[in-house]
């Protein structure tokens, strides 16, 4: 009966109580409401919203049906990042390495890849030997020792969100801000860091496709953070191309070492700067944003974040010849390039659908079951802006099963819009969103 008055008030557009919403999850949880009536509040959610103590409401209501992971054993502020997801998007290693090599310790539970989008702890298990899988007393002592460590989900965190995640994607309600938000902000409150950094992708190959939308989800998140007493900053970052070069597992990680070692220069590193620095500003290490970046670009230049990569490598059981060496990284059995049909300027990509290219060569998981092949990928040669020839290279495949190549190809070549204009340059960071911005 309860529920049935809740849905009322819900589908009349008025206002929950934090009770009535502990009650529906709580009860969701332990399977005492059905699917059905589950579903018919996720939709009048969807459809007439919550404001923002309602929002905090199912957070604390979410991570309340889970452990909250307790880091007090590492020393320091602890300052988790979470990406809301991209194509390329390799930034937590490298962004780990630079502000644990500021004496910052960064304790990462980081996810796998599901369909187009990639998962940080699948490129790092394409290091031989590196594990993922962790005691938490080894994890912490890591921390405590290296500065860094890149483990996989462990505990019990927030599992009221994973079940309600799986019945809003088979109801189309994933697309609610309060939805996404306090699902975000559930698990990143149960994963138990002091601060939080978020960095929310827009664009193309994101969930979020337009500015505002990402801006109004940043600022509700932002607010949840401040409910809970966890400073959060969140980055409103393009995802409109795949971030850098490399798609794929050891491929980006060939691509992290490169920013590590100084050898690449674009867009990767200064968002992993941009990341870091605003890591280091939460943790407090500094609080002008100005010392905190220049504190890490030195971390950089130095050679110190790099070590610090190494070391953590080296404590989770990784082989640091590839580190060293990258080209000692197994290869494909395939590499083939993809040539432009037409000559012109590269005017936009579909982002999606280089993720899915990448997924179908084996980088990616179709279902969860599904294997990934650590040499698969895309390099891209050519980006957005770029002139090319017709003919010429766009990007190679790599893969190991021949069968793959047709349907990645096509898929890729229709990912790419090539045009006689020039596209106007698009900013990496669009906007910063603190406390003050609410
Ligand atoms: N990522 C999440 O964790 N939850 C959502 O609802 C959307 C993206």
């Amino acid at each position: 009966m309860r529920m049935y008055e809740l849905l009322d008030k819900k589908r009349l557009a008025r206002k929950l109580s934090a009770d009535d919403i502990a009650y529906a999850v709580q009860a969701y949880t332990k399977d005492e409401i059905p699917d059905y009536q589950m579903s018919a509040l996720l939709m009048s959610i969807a459809i007439n919203g919550m404001d923002n103590e309602e929002t905090a409401a199912m957070t604390k209501a979410m991570v309340e049906s889970g452990e909250i992971a307790d880091l007090s054993a590492i020393r320091g502020v602890k300052v988790d990042k979470h990406s809301s997801g991209g194509v390329g998007d390799k930034t937590s290693p490298v962004v780990g390495a630079i502000v644990a090599a500021c004496g910052v310790p960064v304790a990462k539970m980081s996810g796998r890849s599901l369909g187009f989008s990639g998962g940080t702890v699948d490129k790092l298990e394409s290091i031989p030997g590196y594990t993922i899988d962790l005691p938490k007393e080894k994890f912490f002592e890591i921390v405590n020792t290296v500065g860094v460590s890149i483990i996989g989900q462990t505990g019990n965190l927030a599992p009221a969100d994973k079940k309600i995640y799986g019945l809003r994607d088979v109801t189309a309600t994933v697309e609610s801000t309060p939805l996404i938000a306090s699902s975000i902000m559930s698990k990143k409150i149960a994963g138990g860091a002091d601060a939080i950094l978020l960095d929310v992708k827009v664009g193309s190959g994101a969930f979020m496709k337009d500015v505002e939308k990402a801006v109004q989800l940043a600022k509700v998140m932002v607010s949840i953070g401040g409910s809970f007493h966890k400073e959060t900053i969140a980055l409103i970052t393009q995802m409109d191309s795949p971030l850098g070069k490399n798609i794929g597992t050891s491929l980006e990680v060939i691509e992290m070492i490169a920013v590590l070692q100084n050898e690449e220069q674009g867009e990767l590193k200064e968002l992993c700067l941009a990341l870091a620095a605003n890591m280091l500003y939460l943790a407090g290490k500094e609080r002008d944003m100005e010392t905190c970046a220049a504190l890490c670009e030195q971390a950089l230049s130095s050679g110190k974040a790099f070590e610090k990569f190494r070391e953590m490598v080296g404590a989770q059981g990784g082989d640091i010849s590839v580190i060293d060496d990258p080209s000692l990284f197994a290869q494909a059995k395939y590499i083939v390039p993809v040539a432009a049909k037409q000559s012109g300027y590269i005017q936009s990509f579909r982002t999606e659908r280089c993720g899915m290219a990448s997924m179908v060569l084996g980088a990616g998981r179709e279902t969860k079951q599904s294997l990934i092949d650590y040499t698969a990928g895309i390099t891209l040669i050519a980006k957005r802006g770029d002139t090319v020839q017709q003919g010429q290279p766009l990007a190679y495949l790599h893969t190991s099963d021949e069968n793959k190549i047709k349907r990645a190809e096509e898929l890729f070549l229709n990912a790419v819009t090539i045009g006689q204009e020039k596209p106007q340059p698009q900013p990496l960071i669009y906007q910063r969103i603190t406390s003050a911005d609410l």
